[in-house]
């Protein structure tokens, strides 16, 4: 995709319904967006998939934890601490950079080096701020949002807003484990926001300062934690194809030295090949024991499990998956954007997964006569239930094609004369345009059989 389609894709997002930019009218917050009518449907429907995938498995129990906790959560996770960019200020304009970005738009490769190393290279090859000017020396800048809990503005008050959401679910483990008895190895999954305050934000949703993960920590038996992040990493490689983001488009990136999270002994990215190269999207991370001892510790609580069959007490290994969902979001915005001539015309058409699509039919009466209204308006009734549809009536049929092809909509079921005869309506497929009858009793069966049979073009 070039970067003039991006920008066609990002005006798309707007006038159609999907993003927003935050609280738009006063000039919008930097790293914040709003996802519309169609953005909060495909945000839901990629979450479930994930949701499904994750959870409805024996071994995999869910959560929801609260935003806020106990600050010594994050003294003992270690972000308090360790949570840092490196960071280097203009000197004239006061403006912030982010050390490993501004090398790299210098054209450094920085993949494995330290803050210090690259404080010198910054040094040494005379690097100057965007705007020319001298740049100050690197500090390491904390990237979590601070507020208050209660009246009192003090210290003993102070909560972060949590940059991931994996804590609540260690703090949670031997809940989670007593109220259902599961035994190792077991994973709890959790969907929720997560906030950072990114030095720069950048590339529409890759990067923001408020997003959404999507985390599952598993909890194994020490010794066996590399036969788990291997069959961990081949389950998410396999899960992306659920949502129509191709394998070719998919790479895996291992992290290296200063690369590796505090918490992490082996990490590996699965990115995707973003318009501007490729970009992160999940990490699976060997954590250790590190969280749950930390917390042992800090807490002053044992997280040990207790093996019934060897009779023995331990601190559990974790493998962790974590991906985003506004970057997948964003990833599968991209994959679907496409344009092609039809007739001497540009027809825009978002080819989401079905799967994910924001509206999975559209009933169109072709004339606004006749009873076809009637008769369309009761055909969408009856969907509705299973899928989101949309009935429309306005304009010429052509487009309102192409209406439902710029925001993905799989199906068009358009009642027409004939129907009035023989109670069959014409079901246009959105990828190839082609059309044929279905009864109308068979829609529903007919459509859901066509979701789950779509292939990646
Ligand atoms: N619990 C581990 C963890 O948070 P991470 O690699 O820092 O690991 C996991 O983040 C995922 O969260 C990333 O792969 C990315 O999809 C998403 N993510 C992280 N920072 C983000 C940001 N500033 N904006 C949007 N998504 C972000």
């Amino acid at each position: 995709m070039s970067d003039d389609a991006m920008e066609k894709l990002v005006s798309l997002c707007k006038r159609k319904g999907f993003i927003f930019q935050s609280s738009e009218i006063y000039g919008g917050l930097n790293g914040c967006w709003d996802y519309g009518p169609l953005g909060v449907e495909l945000l839901r429907n990629i979450k479930e998939v994930w949701w499904k995938a994750m959870t409805y498995r024996e071994d995999v129990e869910g959560i929801d934890a609260s935003i806020l906790m106990n600050q010594r959560v994050w003294e003992a996770s270690g972000h308090v601490d360790s949570f840092t960019d490196p960071m280097v200020e203009d000197r004239k304009t006061n403006e912030r950079f982010r050390l490993d970005q501004l090398l790299e738009e210098n054209g450094i490769d920085v993949a494995g080096l330290s803050a210090e190393e690259m404080g010198t290279l910054l040094r040494e090859r005379d690097i100057k701020s965007p705007k020319g000017n001298e740049l100050s020396d690197p500090r390491q800048f904390n990237l979590m949002f601070k507020t208050f809990v209660g009246p009192l503005e003090d210290d003993s008050a102070r909560v972060f807003l949590r940059p991931e959401t994996a804590q609540g679910i260690f703090v949670n483990y031997l809940n989670v484990q007593a109220a259902t008895r599961q035994k190792l190895p077991f994973g709890i999954a959790q969907i929720g926001k997560a906030f950072r305050n990114e030095i720069n934000t950048k590339n529409f949703l890759f990067r923001t300062r408020e997003f959404e993960q999507m985390e599952m920590q598993y909890f194994v038996a020490p010794g066996t934690q590399d036969e788990w992040f291997d069959y961990w990493r081949a389950e998410r490689w396999k899960w992306f194809a659920q949502i129509g983001l191709p394998e070719r488009k998919l790479s895996w990136h291992e992290h290296q030295g200063d690369e590796l999270a505090h918490y992490a002994r082996a990490a590996f990215d699965v990115q995707y090949e973003f318009p501007f190269g490729p970009g992160e999207i999940e990490g699976i991370h060997n954590r250790g024991d590190y969280d749950l001892s930390q917390h042992e510790a800090f807490a002053g609580k044992q997280l040990k499990y207790f093996d019934e069959e060897q009779r023995t007490k331990f601190v559990p290994y974790v493998v962790e998956t974590s991906i985003g969902a506004s970057r997948t979001l964003m990833a599968c915005l991209v994959q679907a954007y496409h344009e092609e001539e039809v007739k001497g015309e540009t027809r825009v058409v978002m080819r989401f997964h079905p799967r994910i699509a924001p509206i999975k039919a559209a009933v169109l009466p072709l004339v606004k006569r006749d009873g076809m209204p009637a008769i369309a308006r009761q055909i969408a009734e009856d969907l509705r239930p299973y899928m989101r549809v949309l009935y429309d009536e306005g304009g010429a049929i052509g487009r309102r094609y192409r209406r439902m092809d710029e925001v993905g909509t799989p199906f068009c079921l358009t009642v027409d004369s004939d129907t009035l005869e023989d109670q069959t309506v014409t079901v246009r497929a959105r990828d190839t345009m082609a059309q044929e009858r279905v009864p109308i009793a068979e829609l529903h069966a007919h459509l859901e059989s066509r979701i789950d049979a779509w292939q990646i073009p």
